[in-house]
């Protein structure tokens, strides 16, 4: 099987290639985005592998069409970057991970609340000056603390199961709810009280229309001042523009972001060099209690390591079958 990989950085080349042999599989590595521009270098390859940023809209399957590519396989679960009415009509299949460790990501996700309350990431650098004052760093204990979660699928239950061990009372949210979870103690309501009555709020929800600006200002208002915010699921859950105007008032306290609304343009890549000409972006980093980290969650050596082997079988799979237990319709 022949395969144009983009956006193929080298942990990317690191986890895949090991397994090309044993699936019988030619690689090319393309560290370009896939996107219209750069759709015709799949040529002669009957799968395309992308990640989150790629963008798989209707001209990019078109020319991925004209060229012969038969499958797209994403290496991550969210596929929102891809028009799969444009893929269906096509005829291009998608195939995509749909679970490759839910911990990565709810550990990170827990790793922010911490540091953005207890503020490591401050006193590390103070301490690195030999500045050993406590000033500024005052925490609060999270044993107690209401945490509202949005979206309890695997990645959020996992969020529910470690901020329980911490003691937290836990509001969740979800338009299928996990009696599970209910009979663990998780108490479901509907979103409006999630704002209402959370100290911090973690979004694990796909990006959809319904979800996309969910936290906007009509929903900051109505949260108590103070609350932090943790966002790992996809950037534009959240409206930036009415975020950073609640944490200029101080309605939000704390800003945990794993993913940002413009990220396709940042991430991924070194711009330490250049002038970042997001002039959103750039506002976010000024806050002290705003921690940005760039679409890391994901990334343990257990999820790279089972995002490469479930995309190699799907993509067998599929390339064998013309279908996949794993396929997006
Ligand atoms: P999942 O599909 O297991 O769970 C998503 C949950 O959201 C489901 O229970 C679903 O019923 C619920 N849901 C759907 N629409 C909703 C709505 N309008 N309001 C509330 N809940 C709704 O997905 P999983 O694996 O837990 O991933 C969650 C999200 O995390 C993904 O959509 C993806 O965007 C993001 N993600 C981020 C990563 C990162 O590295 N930052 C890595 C992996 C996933």
């Amino acid at each position: 099987m022949k395969i144009a990989m983009f956006s193929a950085k080298p942990w990317v080349h690191q986890a895949f290639e090991p397994l090309a042999d044993s699936f019988s599989a030619g690689i090319t590595w393309l560290e370009p985005r896939l996107e219209p521009a750069t759709a015709a270098l799949a040529a002669g390859h009957e799968a395309v592998c992308v990640f989150v940023n790629d963008q798989v809209d209707a001209a990019a399957i078109q020319r991925m069409k004209d060229v012969g590519v038969r499958l797209v396989a994403l290496r991550c679960a969210g596929f929102n970057n891809v028009d799969l009415k444009a893929a269906s009509r096509a005829g291009i299949g998608v195939v995509r991970v749909p679970a490759y460790s839910p911990y990565a990501v709810a550990e990170h996700a827990v790793g922010m609340m911490l540091c953005l309350n207890r503020r490591y990431h401050r006193s590390w650098s103070r301490v690195l000056e030999g500045n050993f004052a406590l000033d500024g760093l005052l925490g609060f204990d999270m044993r107690g603390k209401v945490v509202g979660v949005v979206g309890t699928g695997k990645i959020g239950k996992v969020l529910c199961d470690i901020l329980q061990g911490f003691g937290c009372r836990i509001l969740a949210y979800d338009t299928f709810p996990d009696p599970a979870l209910r009979d663990s103690g998780v108490e479901y309501v509907e979103l409006p009280a999630i704002y209402e009555r959370s100290d911090i709020l973690s979004l694990h929800c796909p990006l959809t229309p319904e979800t996309r600006h969910m936290i906007d200002a009509r929903s900051l208002e109505s949260m108590k001042k103070g609350v932090m915010i943790i966002n790992t699921s996809r950037g534009p859950l959240i409206d930036t523009v009415a975020v950073i105007a609640a944490l200029k008032t101080g309605k939000i306290g704390y800003l945990g972001l794993d993913v940002y609304e413009e990220e396709q343009e940042l991430f991924f890549e070194d711009h330490s060099e250049q002038v970042i000409q997001d002039d959103v972006f750039v506002r976010l980093q000024t806050f002290p209690n705003v921690l940005i980290t760039a679409h890391q969650a994901f990334f343990t050596k257990e999820a790279v390591d089972n995002i490469a082997r479930v995309t190699m079988e799907n993509i067998r799979e599929f390339l064998r079958t013309g279908t996949s237990a794993n396929r997006v319709d």
